[in-house]
């Protein structure tokens, strides 16, 4: 036995991947679009004022194009059943629940790479931002743009009343929802996700500790030093 098989588990050497490069660069790029989003849409009405509209509609594409990148990776290059919500799941999310308020003894299984909770913030963004792309899509034909003129009288009065209401309301939801959002990534118990979500790895014992392996096979990191691939492969 050479010493890095010596080296239990839970050492901190070994490194599992949670995030590859590219989903990272997504999500960044995705939220820091999102904000600038909410920035030039909510600035001005606190009385900011600034060219805001052209800002506003150019990282609107860009948003909607990344979210089509994502997709597109989601459906053909990773797995579309780690963010799928089953019954399980939600048996096993009020079984926490129950545990949590003190209801049952013992804190239930363990996840697969995703939460209930988390999988229900995934679907609820997506909801969200899908809406508001459309919805911004649709108002994008009320300005000029480099590629038309504007139409206000593309869809009657009582369909942008719609259109507006929504986009308005997703703004809303947007605030409230990354609010709860950054506040549990902080959270001390959720430092490890931080952490991945940044370098992308997580910590063989925090594997261990947090997740059903038969539910989410994370591969070795292969840039960790001592990745182990006697005890799990
Ligand atoms: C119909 C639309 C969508 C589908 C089918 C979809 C699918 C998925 C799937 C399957 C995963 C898990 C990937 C894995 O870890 O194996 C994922 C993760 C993620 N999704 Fe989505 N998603 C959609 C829309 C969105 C939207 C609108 C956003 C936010 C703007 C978003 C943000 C994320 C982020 C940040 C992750 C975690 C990073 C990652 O591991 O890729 N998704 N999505
Ligand atoms: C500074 C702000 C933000 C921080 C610190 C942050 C942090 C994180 C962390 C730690 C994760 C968990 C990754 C994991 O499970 O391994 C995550 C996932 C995710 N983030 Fe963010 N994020 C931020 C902004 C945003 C914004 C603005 C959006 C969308 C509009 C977003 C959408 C998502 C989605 C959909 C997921 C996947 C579901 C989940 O794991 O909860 N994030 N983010």
């Amino acid at each position: 036995m050479t010493a890095e098989q010596s080296l239990p588990a839970t050492a901190g050497g070994a490194r599992r991947v949670r995030h590859a490069l590219v989903d990272r660069l997504f999500h960044w790029f995705s939220a820091g679009a999102v904000v600038v989003l909410l920035a030039t849409a909510l600035l001005p009405i606190l009385g900011i004022e600034f060219a805001w509209v052209a800002i506003h509609w150019v990282t609107g594409l860009i948003l909607a194009v990344l979210v089509i990148l994502h997709v597109v990776r989601a459906v053909f290059w990773q797995n579309l059943r780690s963010m799928w919500i089953s019954f399980g799941d939600i048996r096993d999310g009020l079984a926490a629940l129950r545990s949590a308020l003190r209801m049952s003894p013992g804190a239930g299984r363990l996840a697969g790479k995703y939460s209930l909770a988390q999988k229900a913030i995934h679907h609820a963004f997506t909801v969200v931002v899908l809406t508001a792309i459309g919805t911004g899509l649709m108002m994008l034909v009320k300005i000029d743009t480099p590629w038309w003129e504007r139409d206000p009288y593309w869809v009657s009065d009582d369909v942008w009343a719609i259109v507006y209401v929504l986009h308005d309301l997703t703004s809303l939801c947007l605030v409230t929802m990354i609010i709860m959002h950054v506040y549990f990534a902080f959270r001390p118990e959720k430092l490890h996700l931080l952490r991945s979500m940044i370098l992308g790895w997580i910590t063989d014992g925090e594997y261990d500790r947090y997740y059903d392996r038969s539910d989410w096979h994370a591969r070795a990191d292969r840039r960790s030093a001592d990745a182990p691939t006697y005890k799990h492969e």
